[in-house]
């Protein structure tokens, strides 16, 4: 059974609500409830004193409705006596000055101090819940973000980190290319995290940049491996993870999640859906990239339940399906755990606007209905958590690629992010499963691989993708792979795609950033596409060409080119077009391999599959604002707006 959770803070409310919520929750067909998130001044409300009787209070009452708990350890915010007391647990901002606090996340995850407290906290919370019945699994923190405080102790811990990377300053300098510029340390104490607000990231040494934004991956993924350890001392079987989500300094999702037990996620999709048919507002695709977190199904820890706004203005109010929709299509991406964010919009502190399940006044409503279809429809499917997502097609990701690309901008208009979307988009709107994985993942049992802008290189992956392709793989490049080492410097003289030169069959005569501008490539059936951003000319070194560019000084050059390695094949796509070159780039290569697609869905339905020991579970979702129709397998379906359709198996409609 899929669980279905909703997130409780009963220390905003009297106790004398507690009852009838959980009654109401149980009655709606709730399984998990999520607590104990933030509440760290509840628990110890001073250093040493720990007080868990309302906590205890709260989880008996979950647990006389027959409800589990999800346990959240409090590490976000941190009490005011501890930052007080111990100014040291407090962060430092690039400004290389203490936050201010008053708000929340405002602790230092790297301080030693923090660290004994965070340690401390959760360490009490484990000795009085951890391994309990009602405990269902524990969530640490929230949403934590790649380290980038500058207090003392984080630059002392970076250059620590940086003398076991590089052992003596000289090879640092090596590493870094420190000769420019005058750039060079003669000793580590020199070495300082960013401390100037005012410089953006262009303006640093891309080396420094690189290796920066690594320690602070390592910084959140060495913080959950900590707090897991505590948890897991005294309940050795405890499920352990965190919320993730998309925030401005992301961490390295694949280290950070190694750490833990089960992958998980903060699923806030659009509400405000754009008209412009090339805007890539799915969020199919972040459920799939969090699915690749571990390379299995996934938890959503906060799921949509009312408008944003926490801190404000407003956002519109979720149109009707779309609570259902989206909550399906979390499910139709392989959540096998949904759990809403959260049972009531607070009336209290700085997120009174950001709209959970019921509204202020507490009255069942539109919202609260929709969630109800949503377990109703779960009910009748009991066995799709023993399902899963199969996929033919990978897409590779590279926190390495992200950290850089970041950091020095390719061209006016160009994402990392974007290539990545366009590719899953595209297997989305012909049917076909996709994974998001690592870089590193293993390339068994695909039959396409895509590596999007494989920028910083990896010796390893070049290798590993030549076997792929030689065993019969049809391989995916794209423009600006190739381009640096290890430590982000560029790759001397080798023509680009540098290392993928021989699997592609081309090279990059010269390239041309052209930012917003649009240009059009053409095929020679007459299919012509418009691109942007970033045009690679091409010069065919064994590959044959599958589209040229028709304008500049390079037009009737390559733009786009296949080439057959042994047994499989290799593409490069040197540029970045409208959505419609990826349905047919990727509309051929999936047919090429037999990859079995749904042909004729109308933009914005998208279909994925579940499958396993508990059947198989077709998902058709209209991820749009106007009713969709069209022909499945000589079928007709018809989908109002947000309409998830699900079909078993053996062809009933759910
Ligand atoms: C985030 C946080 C929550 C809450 C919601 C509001 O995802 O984890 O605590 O602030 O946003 O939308
Ligand atoms: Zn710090």
């Amino acid at each position: 059974m899929i669980k279905i959770g909703m997130a409780y803070y009963p220390e905003h409310w009297d106790s004398s609500l507690w009852e009838e919520d959980a009654a109401r929750m149980a009655k709606l067909g709730v399984h998990v409830v999520r607590l104990a998130e933030f509440a760290w001044s509840r628990m110890e409300p001073q250093e040493g004193r720990f007080d868990f009787g309302w906590l205890d209070d709260a989880i008996g009452v979950i647990a006389r409705h027959g409800m589990r708990v999800i346990l959240c350890t409090p590490t976000n915010s941190a009490p005011v006596w501890l930052y007080t007391q111990h100014p040291e647990t407090v962060q430092w901002g690039r400004n290389g000055r203490p936050t201010d606090i008053g708000i929340r996340g405002h602790r230092c995850i790297q301080s030693p101090v923090f660290r004994r407290y965070a340690e401390r906290i959760t360490g009490e919370m484990a000795k009085r819940y951890a391994g309990r019945p009602e405990i269902y699994a524990w969530q640490l923190d929230n949403e934590l973000e790649s380290n980038h405080c500058t207090c003392p102790s984080c630059r002392a811990a970076f250059r620590r980190w940086l003398e076991e990377k590089y052992g003596t300053v000289e090879a640092l300098n090596r590493a870094w290319g420190n000769e420019v510029w005058s750039g060079e340390f003669t000793d580590w104490e020199q070495i300082q995290p960013l401390l100037a607000p005012d410089c953006l990231p262009d303006w640093h040494n891309p080396a420094f940049m690189l290796d920066y934004e690594r320690f602070g991956a390592w910084c959140t993924a060495d913080f959950v491996r900590s707090q897991r350890a505590v948890i897991r001392s005294v309940d050795p079987d405890a499920v352990v993870t965190t919320n993730s989500c998309f925030c401005a300094n992301l961490p390295d999702f694949h280290q950070e999640f190694a750490q833990l037990d089960v992958a998980a996620y903060d699923n806030y999709p659009p509400m405000d859906l754009p008209e412009d048919p090339e805007t890539l507002y799915s969020n199919g695709f972040a459920l799939d990239f969090i699915r690749g977190f571990k390379g299995k199904n996934f938890w959503i820890l906060e799921q949509l339940g009312g408008a944003g706004g926490c801190w404000s203005p407003m956002g519109v109010t979720p149109e009707p399906g779309m609570i259902e929709g989206y909550a399906l299509q979390a499910v139709a991406h392989g959540a096998d755990l949904v759990s809403f964010f959260r049972w009531r919009s607070s009336c209290s502190g700085a997120e009174q606007l950001g709209h959970g399940v019921l509204d202020h006044d507490n009255r069942d409503n539109r919202r609260l209905k929709e969630i109800e279809n949503f377990c109703r429809r779960l009910e009748k499917l009991p066995d799709l958590d023993k399902t899963d997502i199969h996929s033919d097609v990978a897409i590779l990701y590279g926190a390495d690629q992200e950290f850089a690309l970041k950091n020095q901008r390719q061209s006016r208009n160009f994402a990392y992010w974007k290539q990545l979307k366009l590719f899953q988009d595209a297997c989305m709107g012909l049917g076909v499963n996709v994974d998001v994985a690592a870089q590193d993942a293993p390339l068994e049992g695909y039959r396409v691989v895509v590596v999007p802008t494989h920028y910083v290189t990896d010796p390893d992956l070049t290798a590993r993708l030549e076997s792929f392709a030689a065993a019969g793989g049809t391989v995916v490049l794209t423009n600006r792979s190739g381009v640096k080492d290890e430590h982000n410097n560029c790759i001397f003289g080798e023509p680009l795609p540098t290392v993928f030169r021989k699997l592609c069959g081309c090279r990059v005569e010269e390239y041309d950033a052209v930012g917003e501008k649009r240009v059009h490539i053409a095929r020679d059936n007459g299919d012509s596409f418009a691109v942007t951003g970033w045009c690679d000319v091409l010069e065919p070194e064994g590959a044959q060409v599958w589209a040229r560019y028709t304008e500049k000084f390079y037009a009737g050059s390559a733009a786009v080119t296949r080439n057959p390695f042994g047994a499989g094949c290799a593409y490069y796509v040197g540029t970045v077009g409208e959505r419609a070159l990826y349905r047919a780039l990727m509309g051929q290569i999936l047919r090429e391999r037999g990859v079995p697609l749904v042909d004729g869905l109308p933009a914005g339905v998208e279909v994925t599959t579940r499958t396993g020991e508990g059947g198989s579970y077709r998902f058709i979702f209209n991820n749009t604002l106007q009713e969709k129709s069209f022909v499945l397998e000589g079928e007709t379906v018809l989908l109002r707006p947000m309409e998830m359709k699900i079909r078993t198996g053996e062809g009933e409609w759910v």
